[in-house]
């Protein structure tokens, strides 16, 4: 497909059958027109109004909710009412709702990701995971989610910065759109998306150090040391306080992301969700040709313990991907059936 071209010609030009494309094509249509939507409210929120704003209370996992995620809760749930998706879970749901009971397609969304960058005016985003709806959903709409993410028939994230950006894979690559405000429509500027491998960049919140486990200190150690350490090169660091910008970079210019497992508490699986914010960024690294890891196993292929499970998460270019695996591999203690259907702790 040619640079230039619409979100919406693309899709109909995937060559999926025709009822599965046109379902798959108004989830995606829905989700860009939510997207749209918040990009607006983003840029130019009312006078006095601050998005940033605490609300006094908490998400189904614990995470202070702003003004934003609710906001963007409430676009995106109403864009995706119409469209044909049954099961949906939300970051900000309490659990999986159904929105449509014929709907053939189930959402997994982290409506606004990176909260705490609304009020630095950073960069945030919404990140998507669709899945089919297995008939017995109909009945009770978590069956959904308990679909590993290989299962995933498309994902991808929109990125609110300088431009609103889709990401976007339907598993067959992945390709970039930019939000053409003058139309409304999102045009294609970059198809068949690769990670470069050889990227020098590590983004992991440092300032956990003292609480990660052996095998990713002894990974950002050694890149700390530079040219004069093991790895013999001296890696630049990035962190973002929002996976989706991060993610973005990787996608772009190679490196690697990690939110690992910790000793805090609460953190013993990570910090990121498995549904909505690890298995579709995981989709994306692999369509690119990288790995996701939770530090052994492929992210893809961990089963959901809840809908609103953690992980740990590795993702990048899958050179640097493996030294990590590697790493895990010498030092891991864990027995592996003690950590499925628990997320890894690693
Ligand atoms: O959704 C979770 C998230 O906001 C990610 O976007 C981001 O990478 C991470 O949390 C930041 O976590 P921390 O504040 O612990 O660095
Ligand atoms: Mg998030």
């Amino acid at each position: 497909m040619r640079h230039g071209a619409t979100l919406g010609d693309t899709l109909h030009a995937q060559g999926h059958d025709a009822a599965g494309a046109r379902a798959l094509a108004r989830v995606i249509e829905a989700l860009a027109g939510a997207a749209r939507e918040l990009a607006e409210v983003i840029a130019t929120p009312a006078a006095g109004e601050s998005l940033g704003a605490r609300v006094g209370s908490d998400n189904s996992d614990g995470d202070q909710q702003r003004k934003l995620d609710l906001v963007a809760e409430e676009i995106c749930r109403e864009a995706l009412r119409g469209a044909g998706v049954g099961p949906y879970l939300s970051e900000e749901t309490e659990g999986p709702l159904t929105l449509d009971p014929a709907g053939s397609l189930a959402v997994a969304i982290d409506p606004l990701d990176g909260s705490s960058n609304i009020e630095v005016n950073g960069v945030i985003g919404t990140i998507f995971s669709i899945l089919p709806a297995p008939e017995s959903a109909k009945a009770d709409p978590e069956v959904a989610f308990t679909q590993t993410g290989r299962a995933q028939i498309a994902a991808g994230f929109f990125m609110y910065g300088p431009q609103t950006r889709l990401v976007l894979t339907v598993g067959a690559g992945v390709d970039v759109y930019a939000l053409d405000r003058a139309s409304g429509a999102f045009r294609l500027v970059e198809s068949g998306v690769r990670i470069p491998s050889g990227g020098a960049e590590y983004a992991v919140n440092a300032s956990n150090r003292r609480y990660w486990r052996e095998p990713v200190r002894r990974y950002i150690d050694d890149c700390c040391l530079g040219a004069d350490g093991p790895r013999g090169a001296n890696f630049n660091m990035r962190w973002n306080g929002s996976m989706v910008a991060d993610a973005y970079r990787v996608l772009t210019r190679g490196g690697l992301f990690l939110y690992p497992a910790d000793s805090r508490r609460g953190y013993e699986h990570g910090r990121l969700r498995l549904l909505y914010e690890a298995s579709p960024v995981a989709f994306l690294t692999e369509q690119a040709g990288g790995a996701a890891i939770d530090g052994q196993d492929p992210i893809l292929d961990i089963p959901p313990s809840r809908p609103h499970a953690r992980t740990p998460v590795i993702f990048g270019d899958a050179d640097e991907v493996e030294i990590l695996h590697q790493n895990h591999l010498v030092t891991s203690t864990t027995p592996r059936d003690a950590r499925t259907r628990l997320g890894a702790a690693v």
